[in-house]
């Protein structure tokens, strides 16, 4: 196993001598279509350590969800390995939770609170119904949805969706916290605002959570290490430190010369994609 010294930089928690709980590496996926085959992430490897707020960031179409899926395990690696408490992945399963975009990732028909039940009762974490619902109250509470246990999704407007999906994937209380992108669509105060929960959540609980986005701002706000994806296919361009950042330090010099080094990164590759495609039609 490689060891990476990605944590040189000083105040990340607690990491140093524990094992990682996630382990990708090398890691290449691909689509295979009737035509193409794409080649959506190639030999991409990154660790995961308990209680890390890891975010892949990268432009759009980089593979930032196929990598999710593939941890989640909906996709098999062509190259490389995915390895959960040390165990190659082999399917799905209720240690990794998957957050998403989308508003309508919660069934309709069912309440907050029968949403949160129905995910434990389903995902093995409990087969009591009493249970199930002190465990649903707890996490609607964290997450300040209480008094809209009883109320539908359709009622909801989308930031309180998301509250619901993470409560739900907490309630779950996975190994990794999978999040694909699960501020996009919000408008933006209520994504600042969201994103400061989710550190706050983060605060009580520690859990392990891989965040996905493609914004920089947000990469820095809510991870503590990042992985910078390239362009299609995407592959490792640096691994980072941003412990000591968040919402509070937005604009700060410190802040926006991180951000400039990482805009710097990818806007790099672009402009070579953009020779390269002009060299393609001249
Ligand atoms: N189901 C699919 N079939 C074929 N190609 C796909 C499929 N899903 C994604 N891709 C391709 O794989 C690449 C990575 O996609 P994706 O992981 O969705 O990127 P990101 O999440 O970073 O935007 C893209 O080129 C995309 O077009
Ligand atoms: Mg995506």
């Amino acid at each position: 196993m490689d060891t990476k010294n990605s944590t040189a930089a000083g105040s990340t928690p607690a990491v140093a001598d524990t094992k990682p709980i996630l382990e990708v590496d090398g890691v290449t996926l691909q689509y295979k279509t009737k035509e193409h085959l794409i080649t959506a992430t190639y030999r991409v490897g990154f660790d995961v350590y308990p209680a890390d707020r890891f975010v892949l960031l990268g432009p759009s179409g980089c593979g930032k969800s196929t990598l999710l899926k593939g941890i989640a395990g909906y996709m098999k690696p062509v190259e490389g390995a995915i390895r959960l408490k040390g165990r190659e992945i082999s399917d799905p399963g209720p240690d990794r939770v998957m957050v998403f975009q989308e508003f309508d990732q919660l069934l309709p028909w069912k309440t907050v609170k029968q949403n949160i039940t129905f995910a434990l009762r389903n995902g093995g974490k409990s087969d009591n119904a009493a249970e199930a619902d002190d465990i649903a109250m707890e996490y609607i509470q964290k997450v300040k949805l209480s008094g809209f246990e009883d109320t539908y999704p359709h009622m909801l407007s989308g930031g309180m969706k998301q509250r619901v999906a993470i409560a739900r994937g907490m309630a779950m209380e996975p190994d990794v916290l999978l999040m694909d992108e699960p501020f996009a669509a919000l408008d933006a105060l209520t994504r600042l605002q969201m994103q400061k929960e989710l550190l706050q959540l983060w605060e009580d609980t520690h859990f392990t959570v891989l965040f996905v986005t493609h914004s920089i701002e947000e990469a820095l706000i809510v991870g503590s290490r990042i992985l910078v994806l390239s362009p299609h296919p995407g592959q490792v361009k640096a691994e980072l430190n941003a412990f000591d950042l968040n919402h509070e330090n937005v604009g700060t010099k410190e802040f926006v010369e991180v951000q400039q080094r990482i805009h710097d990164m990818l806007f790099a590759d672009r402009i070579l994609e953009d020779e390269i495609q002009t060299g393609d039609k001249g």
